[in-house]
């Protein structure tokens, strides 16, 4: 018996930010965007909060024909933010009661980008202590764009907003889940970041809202925007993608030859790419999966996102074997390597 992850749900919302739209509101233009960092553009919630979108990825993974007992013992949801802390207790919570499961256990996580993988992790942890539990769902939901200070163009071009969730199930006859790895590194920062390379400030910034006569309307708000030393977090996130692959397949019978293909978190095809070229190198002869260019870094969503698209394309099938590899704000990373179903 195996504990499997199923194929994700998602939800991505309709409002597209593109490059050309930054271009108005910035000082950039799309050829920069595009050969910095791969993205054409991203998607804006203008009215759902994380959670409500979470509940949607989740309602559309159990709405699949593959699942049909749908009591869920525990919900663990990753997430950046509680939308501006608007939001108590648990996004969890409010998804348990979304999918008629109040009593699940229901708990949140948060590991920057790695939070979903960190979640994968911990939910199969769960599940091997204590055989009661049956069936988990983790949930990766962010609304970015709400942090992103629009007058900032040294990263506002990066971020979207969407969710995705996966359901870890006790099966018969499946490998499904075969090894976790998680890892930290601090980051304490620098002169022009002190409270970290990849953090909050409290500052007057440009926030987008709706508006039906122009595209979106900029209003200046004072709150909590994201703050970012680019190239120090590039620094980090390029020898971790390649370490976080190699360490989930130490001490597995699989080696990098094995693997059918990767789902990298969407931070930046530049990233991805030197990976590739790296683990190449080293034997990998499968694919690497990334559809950032549409949707941009959504944090904890990106890997369902663009696993869902392969799943749908059927760039990957049953029984490939499949890493699952992120980075992320703290700092931290995490791979999950499984047999997908
Ligand atoms: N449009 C046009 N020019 C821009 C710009 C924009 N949006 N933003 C910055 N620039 C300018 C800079 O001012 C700089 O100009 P200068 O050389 O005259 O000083 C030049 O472009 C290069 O900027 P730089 O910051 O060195 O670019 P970069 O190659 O490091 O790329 C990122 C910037 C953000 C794309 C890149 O650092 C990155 O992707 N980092 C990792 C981000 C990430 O993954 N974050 C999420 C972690 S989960």
């Amino acid at each position: 018996m195996g504990i499997i992850l199923s194929r994700p749900g998602i939800y991505t919302p309709e409002n597209i930010i593109t490059n050309s739209f930054l271009e108005k509101i910035i000082d950039t233009s799309d050829k920069w965007i595009i050969k910095r960092s791969g993205i054409k553009e991203r998607r804006i919630s203008l009215n759902k909060g994380i959670r409500e979108m979470g509940s949607l990825a989740a309602k559309k993974l159990l709405d699949q024909e593959l699942i049909t007992d749908q009591k869920i013992d525990e919900i663990i949801f990753a997430t950046n933010l509680h939308d501006q802390n608007k939001e108590f207790p648990s996004h969890a919570g409010y998804v348990a009661n979304q999918i008629d499961n109040p009593n699940a256990i229901a708990s949140d996580i948060t590991a920057g980008c790695t939070g979903l993988i960190y979640a994968i992790r911990q939910a199969y942890n769960n599940m091997v202590a204590e055989p009661n539990l049956k069936k988990t769902l983790v949930v990766g939901g962010e609304r970015l764009t709400d942090m992103t200070d629009y007058s900032d163009r040294t990263n506002c071009f990066l971020f979207g907003d969407g969710a995705g969730a996966y359901l870890l199930e006790r099966l018969d006859n499946e490998e499904g889940i075969i090894n976790n790895v998680i890892g930290g590194k601090s980051d304490i920062g620098s002169r022009k970041f002190p409270s970290g390379e990849l953090s909050l400030e409290n500052k007057l910034g440009v926030k987008l809202i709706s508006d039906p006569k122009i595209e979106y309307n900029q209003i200046y708000l004072k709150q909590n925007y994201l703050v970012m030393n680019g190239k120090k977090v590039f620094e980090f996130a390029v020898p971790i993608m390649e370490h976080g692959v190699k360490k989930v397949l130490e001490n597995t019978k699989y080696n990098l030859e094995d693997v059918d293909a990767i789902i990298p978190h969407g931070a930046n095809i530049r990233i991805i790419d030197s990976a590739k070229r790296k683990l190449e190198k080293n034997g990998f002869k499968g694919i690497i999966y990334t559809n950032l260019e549409k949707y941009g870094n959504t944090s904890t969503a990106s890997v369902p996102i663009a696993a869902d698209e392969a799943f749908k394309k059927e760039i990957i099938k049953k029984d490939d074997l499949i890493i699952n590899v992120a980075f992320g704000a703290g700092f931290t990373w995490g791979a999950n390597l499984y047999r997908a179903i």
